[in-house]
């Protein structure tokens, strides 16, 4: 039984995530033994030729997936999207200098902490004030003059909101990714970094994938330990140190299974199909389910909403729990429940879902 198949358990968590059966079997072969070495992938050496492939094919194939344009670097760096918090504002913020965040949930939240400890953080607009519903315009951003950077969160894990397109941004733009990151095309011309820690669309937790444009590389600080400086990783081709070994393996396979899928325009149109099933059944419910995000920033990857009632939440979480439908529930900042449906994700498993919605909103409407 995996959790992927769509007789038995579905698993709905927000990540660590699904990732694909086939990917999964090929890691298992992997590590017994790698590629016909006799060895298998968590016992070989980070300098070894056998690794050297396994990440040089990893980069590879995530430049051709994400049609990544060569004056971008592209890391596989340590401690998870978190730490990228701190490392932004580390190598990109100058003395005297401030960076724009859009607030849109939890993340950013954080993010603004962290960044406020390093430097100049200032907030260009606050969602805590709409209960991060709503996404803003572009005109209701207040800019400061020269911001180093504009910094948003493509896709609120929490809170069910995705930015349809990128915002306007002054400085560079920086993207925290993390919960759709090749879940659609990303526009490289609007872009200088974008990152993502890999548990939700990409891989084992741990990892987190930084995408630079090289000239930020050139512009940034110097006067950071080695571990924190963005060039120094990018000088070792990501191997300053003993790398995440696995996790950078199993990120290659994805990459590869979703080109075996058509790549991300195929990608974008599964995940926008799966993610109407659920809607619908939100929408179509004559107001027994209220979905948290206003329609026009409604995410594909995380559908949150709430029946008439908490008692009908932990209701709808037991018998959909009896009926092999897993981590259904809302994170606990905003409670209610919540369908994360990332890439791997089966539509069959969304149609399993939307049917037991309907039925559930029958029986207790
Ligand atoms: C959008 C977003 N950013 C950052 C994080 C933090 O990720 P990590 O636990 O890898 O530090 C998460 C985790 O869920 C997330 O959803």
């Amino acid at each position: 039984m995996t959790t992927t198949d769509s007789n038995h358990v579905l698993n709905f968590s927000a990540g660590p995530a699904i990732l694909p059966v086939s990917v999964l079997e090929q890691a298992r072969e992997s590590i017994l033994e790698l590629d016909g070495t006799g060895i298998g992938i968590l016992e070989h050496s980070h300098r070894g030729p056998a690794f050297t492939k396994v990440i040089d094919d990893a980069r590879n194939a995530c430049r051709t997936v994400g049609n990544i344009p060569d004056d971008f670097e592209i890391l596989f760096l340590q401690g998870g999207a978190s730490s990228m918090f701190a490392l932004i504002p580390m190598n990109l913020l100058g003395e005297g200098r401030a960076a724009d965040y859009i607030h849109t949930g939890t993340w950013t939240g954080k993010a603004i902490k962290d960044a406020g400890l390093i430097g100049d953080a200032r907030t260009i607009w606050d969602g805590s004030t709409c209960e991060f519903r709503h996404l803003p315009e572009d005109a209701e951003l207040r800019h400061s003059d020269d911001p180093v950077y504009t910094y948003y969160c493509s896709n609120n894990t929490i809170y069910g909101t995705m930015w349809p397109a990128p915002p306007a941004s002054k400085g560079v733009l920086v993207n925290d990714a993390s919960s759709e990151m090749f879940s659609r095309p990303i526009d490289w011309e609007r872009h200088d970094l974008v990152y993502a820690g890999a548990q939700k669309n990409l891989g084992p937790a741990g990892v987190a994938l930084v995408i630079i444009r090289k000239d930020l590389l050139e512009r940034s600080r110097r006067d950071l330990p080695s571990m924190f400086r963005f060039d120094r990783h990018a000088e070792q081709g990501s191997c300053l140190n003993t790398p995440p070994t696995f996790g950078i393996h199993v990120m290659g396979l994805v990459f590869n299974w979703i080109l075996e899928q058509g790549g991300l325009v195929a990608m974008q149109e599964q995940n926008l199909s799966k993610a109407a099933t659920l809607y619908e059944s939100i929408d179509g419910s004559g107001g027994f389910y209220t979905g948290h995000a206003r329609q026009d920033c409604r995410s594909t990857m995380n559908v949150t909403f709430t029946c008439p009632t908490p008692d009908l939440d932990s209701l709808f979480l037991a018998e959909a729990e009896d009926a092999g439908m897993r981590n259904l529930k809302g994170h606990r900042s905003i409670g209610g429940l919540r369908a994360s449906i990332y890439n791997a994700f089966p539509a069959e498993g969304c149609r399993r879902l939307a049917s037991f919605m309907d039925e559930f909103a029958a029986r207790n409407g």
